[in-house]
């Protein structure tokens, strides 16, 4: 079955498995997946190489000018790239997540994140994760979802993503980093981290991947009048 081109938006508060919920949506439907966070995690990692925020996040405003000659895009899927590095791994990192959210406070940077976006999306049916991707950048998003799950269970979550990148976390300095991000991000004046009014809401503190897809299937289905399809067509795979 192929469901017309759409645009899937997925917010919500860090590490509540956002981005593996979009790659799911992308392999089973069919969409281009787009990762906006790691958008602002680039321009974190440009900031910091070319010296221009401070260890205290103090921001040089020459960041706007800089950001002029930034070249950020995905390749091989969902890899982040910088001109022709591939920045997948020294995006993720731990100086990088401690630095990202004043960086994404940032007015011009997020105009700089939003432009790009859409240009990457021009193509049609995308399910993009982020913050405030319903609200903002695709205030019209056919499907928004909304996604949290209790502090402990996304510490833990991260934790192990990090343990499994090689990376020696301390679980205290992984939570606290998640609990910052969380606060700047939904505190901040441009874009705040919210929950758009037409989105549907998912917490899956105790959900397992299997149920989690079925839940968006059906939430996909349903959006199109498609949940009854097979019973119309007599039954008939298409
Ligand atoms: O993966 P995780 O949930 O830790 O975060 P992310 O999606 O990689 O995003 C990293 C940071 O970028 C967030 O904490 C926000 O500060 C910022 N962000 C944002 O402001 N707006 C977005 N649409 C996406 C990310």
């Amino acid at each position: 079955m192929r469901f017309p081109d759409i645009t899937i938006a997925i917010d919500g508060f860090s590490s509540t498995g956002k981005s593996t919920l979009a790659r799911l949506i992308a392999q089973h439907f069919d969409f281009l997946y787009l990762d906006s966070g790691a958008m602002y995690r680039g321009v974190t990692l440009f900031a910091r190489e070319q010296g221009l925020i401070d260890p205290d996040n103090t921001i040089d405003p020459a960041l706007e000018a800089a950001l002029k000659t930034l070249d950020l895009h995905f390749g091989q899927g969902t890899v982040l790239f910088m001109g022709t590095r591939n920045i997948e791994k020294q995006i993720r990192t731990m100086e990088v997540s401690s630095q990202v959210s004043p960086i994404a406070a940032v007015p011009y940077v997020r105009s700089y994140v939003d432009r790009r976006l859409h240009e990457f999306s021009a193509a049609g049916r995308v399910v993009m994760d982020g913050r405030d991707i319903g609200t903002t950048v695709f205030p019209d998003a056919e499907i928004k979802i909304f996604m949290t799950a209790r502090p402990e269970v996304r510490a833990q979550r991260r934790f192990d993503e990090l343990v499994s990148k090689g990376e020696n976390p301390v679980f205290e300095e992984v939570m606290n980093n998640l609990l910052e991000r969380d606060y700047i991000d939904s505190h901040r004046e441009t874009s705040p981290l919210r929950r758009a009014e037409d989105a549907f809401e998912l917490d899956n503190s105790e959900m397992g991947l299997t149920d989690e897809i079925a839940w968006a299937e059906g939430l996909i289905r349903g959006k199109f009048g498609l949940l009854d399809a097979p019973a119309n067509n007599g039954g008939k795979a298409e």
